[in-house]
């Protein structure tokens, strides 16, 4: 089947679907996206990655492309001409098409939305959980607003794909004092020996994950004791076991930390029972 992109008012097969050559999004990554897991048919934590969807727009001052309504109307249009099930909603939002020129342009130009839709294997999601990734640790390289979903992924990028080269499947990135920010696309954790769950704070130096917020609920509802706050490559490889979150990656293990082995080389049991248990407690609307 071929799928099935909403691109500023039309849905169109995506191989049809394309933006203008002077979309800013293209030309200055001047936009910003959200990602929302849709599981069983059903959109996960869709109230808070709309609310942080406006706050992102906000905080680049880029009106917001139709009201929220409409908005969960093409959402809801773009899973079921899909027919997605399992997978995730793509939407990005730029400011608009108008002659390259770094100024805002004047007068406002109607920003561009899309949104698409990506099917997910279900089987191979939980084969690669099931085997944890190894991560590798690197200079944050990215700019002081990570805190804004912007489409700026750079620097993203690059430390993914360092990863990969690497033989890993992310890189936790090193703040100026040498301590743990997050991951290129996804939150950082580690369990300590005495059980303690640690995450870098909420600041402007991480983007506040959607699947970070609803995590820490269960955590609170299992009983676990959390510390949000920053910590060392050397708390990592001493930690009893690490995991990361995101919305592509729910809670997936980690095994290993810049050639750090955790535990046996394998998933720990807290990470995997977080996993388990997530989506009974993540609010989930059709
Ligand atoms: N990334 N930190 C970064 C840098 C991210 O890019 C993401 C998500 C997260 C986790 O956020 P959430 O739990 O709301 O998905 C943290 C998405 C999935 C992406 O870029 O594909």
């Amino acid at each position: 089947m071929s799928r099935v992109a909403y691109v500023n008012g039309r849905y169109l097969p995506q191989a049809h679907a394309t933006v203008h050559i002077e979309d800013r999004g293209y030309q200055f990554a001047d936009g910003v996206y959200e990602v929302i897991e849709v599981h069983q048919g059903a959109l996960i934590d869709e109230e808070r990655h709309l609310q942080r969807l406006v706050r992102s727009l906000g905080e680049l001052r880029i009106d917001a492309p139709m009201r929220a309504g409409a908005f969960r109307i093409v959402l809801r249009e773009v899973i079921a001409r899909n027919k997605l099930r399992q997978g995730f909603i793509y939407m990005q939002i730029s400011r608009g098409v108008a002659r390259r020129d770094h100024l805002f342009p004047d007068p406002v130009v109607r920003p561009s939305l899309v949104v698409t839709a990506r099917l997910v294997d279900p089987a191979k999601a939980g084969a690669k959980a099931a085997k944890g990734i190894r991560v590798i640790t690197m200079p944050d390289m990215r700019w002081k607003r990570p805190d804004i979903k912007t489409i700026s992924l750079i620097a993203n990028v690059l430390a993914k794909q360092a990863a990969k080269d690497r033989d890993s499947g992310e890189a936790w990135l090193l703040d100026a004092d040498g301590l743990i920010t997050e991951g290129s696309s996804s939150n950082a954790w580690i369990i300590d020996q005495s059980g303690t769950v640690i995450t870098h704070p909420v600041t402007n130096a991480i983007l506040q994950g959607v699947t970070r917020t609803t995590l820490l609920t269960l955590l609170e509802k299992l009983g676990h004791r959390v510390e949000e706050r920053r910590f060392s490559p050397q708390e990592a490889y001493d930690a009893k076991e690490a995991f990361i979150t995101g919305a592509t990656s729910i809670v997936t293990p980690v095994v290993a930390i810049d050639d750090h082995v955790l535990g046996t080389g394998t998933p720990g049991p807290i990470a995997l029972n977080l996993r388990a248990h997530f989506h009974d407690v993540a609010p989930r609307t059709d």
